[in-house]
Order: C-alpha cells, then structure tokens, then sequence
C-alpha cells in the first residue's frame, strides 16, 4: 500500500475533486480536514470517495465521551479509512469512539498540535514540553484501544518503539528537494517523507507540496519513487 496521503485543503469542492483525479494514481488516499468538511459535509466525502481512493478524515473530535461516540456514528456511513479524535479528551472518550467507528476505521488519536510550542503548552497547563506529552497520549491512546496517534517525524520513533504494533500518522513532510513556495508556510520542524518511514510512520500526510507545486503529478510522483 501508498503510505502516502495527500491533503486535499483546497477550499473548492471542484477543485479539491480534479487535483484528487489528476493525482490518484501516485497516492495512497486523500485526507479531508475540518474546514473542507464543515464547507462540504458528506456530499463533499462522497465526491472525493468517488475517485477511488481510502479516505482519511481529519475531524479531530473532542467533547464529551457520549457525543464523540455519536459523531462517530454520524460518519460511519462514509467509510472512511482513518478518523482523528483528540488523545487529550481522555481514555474514556478514546473508548467510546472507537466502540462507535466502523471496523473497518482506524481511529488515532492527537498528541500535541504542532502548533503549540513548549511555553503554549505551559499555558494550557503542559509544563513538560511536547515530547513528554506525545509519549504520555500516545500510552493512554493505546491502552484505550485506538489504533494509533498523530505525531510529527520528529517523534514517531520513540513512539515506535514504546508501541511496536501502532498505526501512526505523520504530517508535517517535506520533500528533500522543496524549493520555491513549497517550502514557505507555517512548516517549522519538517523531515522528509522518506525518514518518517525509516522512523516508522504508517502514513505520510502531505498537503501543499504537492498541490502547490507547478506540476502536482510530477511532485507526488517525486515523492513516492523516494518511499
Ligand atoms: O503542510 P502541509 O500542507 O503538507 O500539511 C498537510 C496537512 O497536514 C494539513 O492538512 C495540515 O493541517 C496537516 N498538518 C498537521 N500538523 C502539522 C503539519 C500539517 O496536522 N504539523
């Protein structure tokens, strides 16, 4: 299997549907955030299902253990391949939603945002610092049955290694060779797609260096010959 997924942020449906076709065949599934579900709802998963591929939805749910096992429910009928929920919701909300999925869904859980630094974590109450918290979720994520975590490449083989059999995703990715506006953006602490599959990652998410890119084909394609 293409570990690869391509993140299909892309703020129009038609457009998200033709960079989905235009690419199918150099990746492993699609990746659908929050903002595209909340813009396009399941017409929107359905459309980019339609293309042919797995299905990664990037809900990252967080509430109450009895309304995320509902939100579960709600999306069942889409057959997505990966959910994501908050790891910091606790075990009992990690229990339920993964009671509530599909047998078929591999439900992981967030770690620390990578948007959050070491002194924001300290501000919500973390004073250890991501990579303590990272190992700590992803511990309480395996004891409550999910399927693996999100980490970025930087993390994942100490994850690995504590949790031999996990699935994990990994964002964050650039390519060796990133230039031009690839390679701009909020993207701080990256590795290369090939080093998180050496350090065990089990999915590489990866968004705007491929659609981004003067031709998105060539890049996916770039990619892939280096997995
Ligand atoms: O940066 P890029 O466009 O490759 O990001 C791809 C996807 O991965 C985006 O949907 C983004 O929200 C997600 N991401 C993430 N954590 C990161 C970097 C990106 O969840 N550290």
């Amino acid at each position: 299997m293409n570990p690869l997924y391509l993140a299909l942020d892309l703020p129009r449906l038609d457009a998200a549907e033709a960079l989905a076709r235009k690419v199918k065949a150099h990746v492993g599934g699609f990746k659908l955030g929050l903002e595209f579900f909340c813009a396009h709802g399941h017409h929107g998963v359905h459309q980019i299902a339609h293309v042919g591929l797995p299905i990664f939805l990037d809900l990252k749910l967080h509430d109450i253990p009895n309304t995320v096992a509902a939100a579960m429910q709600a999306i069942h009928v889409l057959e997505p391949a990966i959910v994501t929920i908050h790891a910091s919701g606790g075990r009992a909300m990690m229990e339920d939603a993964k009671a509530a999925a599909g047998e078929h869904t591999r439900v992981v859980g967030v770690t620390a945002l990578t948007s959050l630094d070491d002194d924001d974590l300290a501000s919500v109450g973390v004073p250890g610092g991501a990579g303590d918290q990272v190992l700590r979720l992803a511990d309480l994520a395996h004891q409550a049955g999910l399927d693996g975590i999100v980490c970025s490449g930087h993390e994942v083989a100490a994850v690995r290694r504590q949790w031999k059999e996990g699935f994990f995703v990994v964002p964050g990715l650039r390519p060796a060779d990133g230039k031009g506006p690839v390679m701009l953006g909020d993207q701080k602490r990256t590795v290369t797609p090939r080093a998180a599959r050496d350090a065990g990652a089990s999915v590489l998410v990866v968004g705007r260096p491929i659609a981004k890119a003067e031709d998105p084909v060539a890049a996916a394609r770039a990619i892939e010959a280096t997995l």
